[in-house]
Parts: C-alpha cells; structure tokens; sequence
C-alpha cells in the first residue's frame, strides 16, 4: 500500500525516541512513594495524554482524596523525576533506523513535523541531536486540550501550511490514532497499543517502513 501524502508528523515519546520508559520510570517511582498500584498496563493508558489527566489516571486506585494544590505538586514531583532521566540523553539515543528513516523523507520532499502533547519536546529533541531537524513542531506549549483531541496535529498542520488530508502521523498511542483520525488525517500505528486500537489506517512492522509507504 502506498499513501499519496505531503507531509509527516511524528509523535514523540516512544516513537522518535524511547522517553516513554523513563515517563513509565519517573510516574512508578511517584505512585510507589504514594502507594499507589502502578504497571505498565495502567502506563499504557497515559500514552500521548496530558502530564495531569496521566496524574489523574493514576490516582484512579487512590483510596486518598487529593486537593488541587497537591496534585500540582504531584506533577511537578514526577516532572523533575522525569527531567533528571532526560539530562542524560544524547544524540546516541536517536537509533540510526530512525535518524536515516527522517533523512531520507526529507530528501523525499516531504515536510516533517512533531505533533507531541510534552511541554518537554523542545528539550529532547536538542538531547538527541534534532534540535533544528523538524520544519514544524506542535507540542504541548501550544495546546489546551491533548490527545485523543486533534488539537496538536492540527497546529502542526497549520504551522506547515498543509492541509490536514495532506499529512500522515505516525503514533504509539491509542489517543493519538483517535487525534489522527479526528483532525482528518491518515493514523499510521507503530507498537502495541496504537496497532491493537483498530482505528489506524496501516500498521507499520518498523519506523524504517514508512520508506516503503510514502
Ligand atoms: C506525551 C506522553 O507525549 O506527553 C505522555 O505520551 C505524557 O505520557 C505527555 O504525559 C506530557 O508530557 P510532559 O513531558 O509534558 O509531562
Ligand atoms: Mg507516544
């Protein structure tokens, strides 16, 4: 199968790199502290959500009701966690497969975009090197509401000058399948969860695959 598209954008933990680990590492280490039942199963659901609806998920097997004030602080807890795991990258966390699979869209003749809900994008993509890479990047600064809502693709579009039915995006989540589809775009599933939602337009068996679809 080929898609006649314009443009890609990429979600970002657990697709450009493997930040999804250490959001999985700092969230266990919080939900421990607070002895709260955490797995990676519960970890799946915070797939491409915002830092407090993941929050939220989270102190669903809480017993403990939490003020507002609290849950900022919870938050803010897990967020330095997570940023202390990302001071740590490098350009060698971008695998070669992915880094070649971007060079060669770009020589392609399409435009690349990052369409992520992290308000820490921007700040990765410099860890591993991609700093100035991408033509656009939509990310949590520039929303008000997350995935499953196309909000972020939207943006993203609309900062590359294209239309939504020009633009594929390529996702590991569920919420960011549903965002694809929503904003009018073709759903490109990597990994587990955004494979086994249904709602997907092509399962890709690698990042490297989507040479042989675009
Ligand atoms: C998404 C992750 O990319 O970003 C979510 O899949 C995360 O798990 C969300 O909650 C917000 O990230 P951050 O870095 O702003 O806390
Ligand atoms: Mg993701």
């Amino acid at each position: 199968m080929k898609f006649d598209k314009k443009a890609v954008i990429f979600d970002l933990d657990g697709v450009i790199c493997f930040t999804d680990k250490f959001h999985y590492q700092a969230w266990k280490a919080l939900a421990d502290r607070l002895g709260i039942y955490f797995d990676e199963k519960i970890n799946n659901r915070l797939r491409g959500v915002s830092r407090m609806a993941s929050l939220e998920i989270i102190l669903e097997r809480s017993d403990k009701e939490y003020s507002q004030e609290e849950k900022e602080a919870f938050a803010e807890e897990k967020n330095n966690l997570y940023r202390d795991l990302l001071k740590n990258m490098s350009p060698s966390d971008l695998t070669d497969e992915v880094k070649d699979t971007l060079i060669e869209l770009r020589r392609r003749g399409y435009k690349l975009s990052i369409g992520s809900s992290s308000k820490n994008t921007k700040f990765i993509l410099g860890q591993i090197g991609l700093g100035d890479f991408f033509d656009a990047i939509a990310d949590g600064t520039d929303i008000t509401r997350s995935k499953p809502d196309p909000e972020v693709f939207l943006v993203a579009a609309k900062k590359l000058g294209m239309d939504p039915a020009d633009c594929a995006v390529v996702e590991d989540a569920k919420a960011g399948i549903e965002a694809a589809k929503a904003g009018g775009m073709t759903a490109l599933a990597l990994f587990g969860d955004a494979k086994d939602c249904g709602l997907e337009d092509y399962d890709l068996a690698s990042f490297g695959d989507l040479l042989t679809i675009l």
